[in-house]
């Protein structure tokens, strides 16, 4: 029987210290867009992809997420008594019906690969998800995990999501050797973990979404440390990739590095553009502001 990616684990455990002081006592995936926290976006494409439960492993801001996934019974009853329907709708929205949270706990950030071994008492034994919120993806047609989800079902390996990114920027990524497959679809050969421009086998970096088999839990459990000190889920791919066939996948859509100040003022730009009640006065603002720019 062909398996199903059921189970999307989030590691928002990191310090996020390009983020501080915003993200002393709150994870960066909290940081909104417009109106909406980057670990809503990242849910919400995981249930479009048919995910029911949702793994967030936490760090010392743990309080936050959870939080914003729980029923919050006081913040209900008062916007019921104030008749602010449309907002309790949105509030109630939040976490969708049919769908599971689980917190696990990371004690110490040691990277994103031991805070990926984290989730193993839950889906030890299943293919699952790994999503980084703070890798926001605005895929038109179907979200980026689904459109991964469409081809894991199809081959039933690994599939990691690629994006092509300029030769001065390997060295922020994990950059595949691919081998071409299928359109969009390569065999990856090789991974390594933020190589320089010279020593990149391509110019395709993984960013922020995987589809991996649960072989990758033993082969993390003996991962040293690697770049930054940190236990590397690339390495771990690098073994897994020895014992079965990974695929790379440029999905469809425009990704946006909210890791990075730069990457998230523009998604918040750009989404807040797009916004269903505000886009067309902030078109008009940005068309003010560009004028005033230009005087000076
Ligand atoms: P980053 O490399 O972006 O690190 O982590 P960071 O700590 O979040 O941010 P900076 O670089 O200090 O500003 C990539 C993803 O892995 C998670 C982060 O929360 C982020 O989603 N992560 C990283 C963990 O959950 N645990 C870790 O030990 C490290």
């Amino acid at each position: 029987m062909k398996r199903r990616v059921r189970k999307a684990v989030f590691p928002v455990a990191g310090l996020g210290t390009r983020f501080l002081p915003a993200t002393k006592a709150s994870p960066k995936e909290m940081l909104p867009i417009v109106d909406k926290p980057l670990i809503q976006y990242a849910v919400e494409e995981a249930v479009e992809a048919g995910v029911e439960t949702l793994i967030f492993i936490i760090g010392r801001t743990k309080n936050a997420i959870a939080d914003h996934f729980d029923k919050a019974y006081e913040l209900e009853a008062e916007l019921a008594a104030r008749n602010k329907s449309d907002l309790l709708a949105v509030v109630q929205g939040i976490t969708p019906p049919n769908v599971h949270c689980v917190y696990i706990r990371q004690a110490e950030a040691l990277g994103l690969g031991h805070a990926v071994l984290c989730a193993k008492p839950v889906t030890s034994d299943e293919p699952f998800a790994v999503m980084l919120a703070d890798d926001l993806i605005d895929s038109p047609n179907g979200s980026a995990l689904s459109q991964m989800s469409a081809h894991f079902h199809k081959y039933q390996c690994s599939v990691l999501g690629v994006e092509r990114v300029p030769e001065s920027e390997t060295f922020k990524y994990g950059i595949v050797n691919p081998l071409p497959f299928a359109e969009r679809l390569s065999n990856v050969s090789g991974i390594v973990e933020k190589p320089k421009a010279a020593d990149a086998p391509s110019n395709l970096a993984v960013v922020g979404r995987y589809i991996l088999t649960p072989r990758i839990f033993g082969l993390l459990e003996h991962t040293p440390r690697g770049a930054g000190n940190e236990i590397q889920l690339t390495d771990a791919i690098a073994a897994l990739l020895q014992e079965e066939q990974v695929l790379a996948y440029e999905f469809y859509g425009n990704r946006y590095d909210c890791g990075s100040k730069l990457g998230y003022l523009m998604a918040t730009i750009e989404y807040g553009l797009k916004h269903a009640e505000l886009g067309d006065d902030f078109r008009d603002y940005l068309f003010t502001l560009k004028e005033r720019l230009g005087q000076d």
